[in-house]
């Protein structure tokens, strides 16, 4: 039986009884595993074991023989694999063809390359992109990859942006990735925050965690229309990304809500919030990272079954809402999550790590909090959680809509700064008790000041600078 150490054995000292079982193992499984188990393939080896393979009624084997060619990196392969990238029915054979041709690191491929960038499937123009960009310092080659820079897949203009139309991120140069501006750290500022975060630099906070008004769920929050309050919150975001460090993050905790019906003869409406408002963060320029769920105890919410246990009939079935979104963005840029680790010392990045448990998926099981002063709270594992995850030690952490706070604490108690506005002079109160007379052993104190407060400081600071 053939093995993978006979195989390796083989490919060390027997290179001839290696091509005749390539070569006459027809269509079977047995062929299948060899050309699974080949591995790297030793110098001197021929790949015209390969060749009659490819004309193998069998899409694996088609596969697999071109995809052992691609491990040769050998030039003289380009005609017959370049074929098969024109011709070839199945695509993965085609994909992993122009990775051949890629693998081939060859001048000589330039102009198949080439042609590949107009091919119908994106993978494929991915393929030829990647291995095209070995030779970018060609300006043709250049030329032709900057052409696809509006392609209709979203994968290549993303590359060809990177790679040839840059944007480099205007960040100041007098503040470091790693710092914020003084006079915000710890600071809770009372007032609307769209009047507000107008006086706050650019790029000054490393994380923003918010759970923002709800559309008329609750009293605080009135607006004209759902249109006007997607207005607001787009208003708010859009000054979130100015205010955001290059590829930091900004976590938006929203749900459906419900509007009650106005009476038994009209139906009651659920608003996806979370799904409405996404479309524009992405428009704005955050990239969709992940979508948390918070789930709570089905006994903490409101019961809506309770006429379908009864009645039992399909079409009435109501669901009790368990779940909240917790959608993670990133701030667009080029650079990858490394670069912005690589800009913190080793010592905060050793005492910033996440030690012990840890959510391992994205459905975060948590009880809810209730208040008698605010009624929509966050509870505070779910803050610790967040700042845990996503923030580093020293980093400045933003709350637009602040309630009482609950996010704040959680920074400050994790060594971390908070800024946080917040309209309601009760729930300013509540921060007050709690978390400024509250605060020891902190290394900023925090301070509560009003919306002209804060722009007279900031304007002051950064006129100065
Ligand atoms: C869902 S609550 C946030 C609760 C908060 N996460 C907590 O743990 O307490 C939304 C808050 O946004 C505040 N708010 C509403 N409009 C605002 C505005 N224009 N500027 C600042 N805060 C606002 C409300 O007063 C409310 O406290």
């Amino acid at each position: 039986m053939l093995t993978k150490e006979y195989i390796d054995e083989l490919k060390q000292s027997n290179k001839t009884e290696l091509y005749r079982l390539i070569n006459e193992n027809g269509n079977n499984p047995t062929l299948v595993f060899l050309l699974e188990n080949l591995g790297r393939l030793p110098n001197g080896f021929s790949g015209d074991c390969f060749i009659p393979l490819l004309d193998s009624r069998s899409e694996k084997i088609r596969y697999l023989a071109v995809k052992n060619l691609g491990k040769l990196g050998n030039d003289r392969y380009l005609p017959v694999v370049y074929e098969i990238a024109q011709t070839e029915n199945n695509t993965m054979v085609r994909r992993e063809a122009v990775s051949c041709i890629g693998r081939m690191h060859s001048r000589k491929a330039i102009p198949f390359l080439v042609q590949m960038l107009s091919d119908t499937d994106p993978k494929v123009v991915l393929q030829a992109i990647r291995a095209l960009l070995v030779f970018n310092h060609n300006s043709d080659v250049a030329t032709e990859l900057k052409k696809l820079k509006d392609h209709p897949n979203e994968m290549v203009q993303y590359v060809i942006r990177k790679e040839f139309f840059s944007e480099k991120q205007t960040q100041r140069k007098t503040q470091k990735h790693t710092e914020s501006p003084e006079y915000m750290r710890n600071v809770i500022v009372h007032g609307d925050v769209l009047e507000i975060i107008k006086n706050v630099p650019d790029f000054s906070v490393h994380l923003t965690f918010t759970s923002p008004p709800y559309y008329n769920a609750r009293d605080y929050s009135i607006y004209q229309s759902y249109q006007q309050y997607l207005d607001f919150l787009t208003d708010v975001f859009r000054e979130v990304h100015r205010i955001t460090k290059e590829g930091r993050f900004f976590i938006l905790n929203t749900s459906p809500i419900i509007i009650p019906r106005v009476s038994r003869q009209h139906a009651s409406k659920r608003y996806p919030i979370p799904f409405d408002i996404h479309p524009y963060l992405i428009e704005m320029g955050w990239e969709f990272i992940d979508d948390i769920i918070w789930i709570k105890p089905e006994a903490s919410v409101k019961n809506r079954n309770a006429g379908f246990l009864q009645h039992r009939k399909p079409l009435g079935y109501k669901p009790n809402p368990v779940t909240e979104y917790v959608m993670v963005y990133r701030k667009k840029t080029d650079k990858l999550l490394d670069w912005n680790i690589h800009q913190y010392g080793r010592n905060i990045v050793e005492e910033s790590k996440v030690n012990g448990d840890y959510e391992t998926s994205n459905a975060w099981k948590i009880d809810p909090v209730f208040d008698r002063v605010h009624s929509a709270v966050f509870p505070t594992e779910l803050c610790n959680k967040i700042v845990k995850y996503y923030s580093y030690i020293g980093d400045l952490l933003f709350d637009p809509f602040a309630g009482r706070g609950t996010f704040g604490k959680a920074a400050m108690d994790l060594d971390r700064f908070f800024f946080l506005t917040e309209i309601e002079k009760k729930y300013i109160e509540k921060i007050r008790n709690e978390i400024v007379n509250h605060s020891v052993f902190v290394e900023k104190t925090p301070t509560i000041i009003d919306a002209e407060t804060f722009k007279n400081i900031a304007k002051g600071v950064n006129h100065d600078a």
